[in-house]
């Protein structure tokens, strides 16, 4: 037995984004709309209302985002425009030291409307592209191939993955990715947070609410196909490449009891499962004993096919990958607490102990290591820390300084959990912080929750130079890789 009190030496450190949240450029290459294409932002719009843009999505709203006469702003359509910058991004990403950048293909470049036959040659040699740029600094591309961004014509022609032919669509689309970037990509991951399909059916699925009047069932109808899905693209990315590493994805917010309370205990188990259902299935290759009752209490009944079973059984993911920001106390009496209800992504308590963000994200850096611990005793597979990150409203000063102090200290903290888990045992690959380049929120589609060691000069209504500025935690981050980890 020897302990391991470094990161190892191929450790994977980077950066994460997602095209939807970066490339802009949404009418340049042959690209289709996108999901993510139609939400807008208001400046006018109280901060009470921030954290909650992208949940709903109407028939209405989606008509209006189509109108080429519409007024309204739609940042996801220009993002930070990287699809005309990458070089210059990726030359700072290389100084940063980065072995690894997590990014998504769109969906759209490569099949405009999803369902055509054959796919758009100008959005794969844009990806060859960047993946050869990447390549020229040895950055190891980590690619996600769904990020909240399937194509819209999917959801208002077929109802999104609620029905079955997208899983066809879907391994089209992936295994045309695979065979192409064979020689350029080893790491890939199916479906971003791919248990967010939970919270926001919409951008997870394509499922527009007010279409279902039991909306539990369409949003696990369409994880299970999902599901299918990413075991058949596992099994086309093997084909293609038996090297490659494919892995699921998760939002991982670690719950934790509010108190001892033997009901609190069993709540934070219940609720855990929202996101452990996920990891369950893809990691094992089976549902969890659980299923059956879970479903039952929201009267889902699943539609599966005889083949579906198998093929998630012979095809699990290889590694683990999940995104986490912040933990949340689970109640079962939530009401009998004061001012206890927090702006949390799985609906959980304040956590007396902890700090939060600007945004209500509870600041929790032991959580990062618990989760490891949790997620690593559960499957026995490598993780990936694929995102983790503090959104805040940076100063641009004199100088073209941002002393982003905050943001240094929260991911300093983080880093120290993923080094302790490591010690723990826990097989950890590599770290990408999210939002290594300051980019379109996904969340509130503002620029102004910036995540970047990189500053990019665009306000909320894409106004701005977007010229590139490195900030004070740029500096800091290239010395932690220098150091593999060891200067924090
Ligand atoms: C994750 C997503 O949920 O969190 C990213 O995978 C997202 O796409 C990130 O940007 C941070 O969320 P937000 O809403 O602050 O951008």
């Amino acid at each position: 037995f020897q302990m391991k009190t470094k990161f190892p030496e191929d450790f994977l450190w980077g950066g994460a984004t997602a095209a939807n949240q970066l490339e802009g450029a949404s009418d340049v290459g042959g690209k289709g709309l996108s999901l993510a294409d139609v939400y807008t932002f208001d400046e006018k719009m109280p901060k009470e209302q921030w954290s909650d843009q992208w949940h709903l999505m109407t028939h209405k709203q989606i008509e209006e985002a189509q109108d080429p006469a519409s007024k309204k702003y739609y940042p996801k359509r220009h993002g930070i425009d990287f699809y005309h910058h990458y070089k210059e991004d990726i030359a700072l990403f290389a100084e940063m030291g980065f072995k690894a950048y997590r990014m998504s293909i769109a969906w759209t470049r490569i099949f405009p409307n999803g369902d055509e036959l054959v796919p758009n040659e100008e959005g794969l040699s844009f990806y060859d592209r960047v993946f050869d740029e990447l390549n020229k600094y040895g950055i190891e591309p980590v690619v996600s191939l769904s990020h909240y961004e399937m194509p819209l014509h999917l959801s208002t022609k077929y109802g999104g993955w609620v029905n079955r032919k997208l899983i066809d669509f879907f391994v089209r689309f992936a295994s045309t990715v695979f065979d192409r970037y064979k020689n350029k990509v080893k790491y890939w991951m199916t479906f971003n947070e791919i248990n967010c399909v939970t919270h926001h059916p919409y951008v997870s699925l394509g499922v527009i609410e007010e279409n279902h009047p039991n909306i539990e069932q369409a949003k696990f109808q369409g994880a299970h196909h999902q599901f299918v899905a990413s075991a058949l693209a596992t099994k086309a990315c093997k084909e293609s490449n038996p090297k490659a590493m494919v892995g699921c994805m998760v939002s991982y917010q670690l719950l934790v009891p509010y108190s001892c309370d033997p009901d609190d205990v069993q709540a934070t188990v219940d609720k855990q499962r929202t996101s452990l259902f996920f990891t369950d299935v893809q990691a094992r290759g089976y549902y969890p004993a659980y299923t059956a009752k879970m479903l039952a209490e929201k009267n889902v009944v699943l539609e599966t096919e005889p083949e579906d079973e198998q093929i998630m059984r012979d095809y699990p993911v290889d590694y683990v990958s999940f995104s986490y920001y912040m933990s949340s106390a689970v109640s079962a009496h939530p009401e009998r607490i004061e001012g206890a209800v927090g702006n949390l992504l799985t609906g959980g308590v304040k956590n007396p102990y902890l700090p939060t963000s600007d945004w209500g994200w509870q600041v929790d850096p032991k959580g990062l290591r618990t989760a490891l611990n949790q997620l690593y005793d559960l499957y026995q597979k490598p993780l990936f820390v694929a995102e983790n990150g503090y959104g805040a409203l940076d100063v641009l000063e004199e100088g073209d300084k941002i002393e982003d102090d905050y943001r240094i200290s929260y991911l300093k903290e983080h880093i120290k959990q993923v080094k302790e888990a490591i010690a723990d045992g826990v097989d950890v690959f590599g770290y990408t912080s999210w939002g290594c380049i300051d980019m379109i929120s996904a969340g509130t589609n503002q620029m102004s929750k910036r995540y970047g060691y990189i500053y990019v000069d665009q306000d909320d209504m894409g106004r701005g130079t977007k010229r590139r500025i490195k900030k004070k935690s740029f500096y800091w981050y290239k010395n932690v890789i220098a150091t593999n980890g060891e200067q924090l």
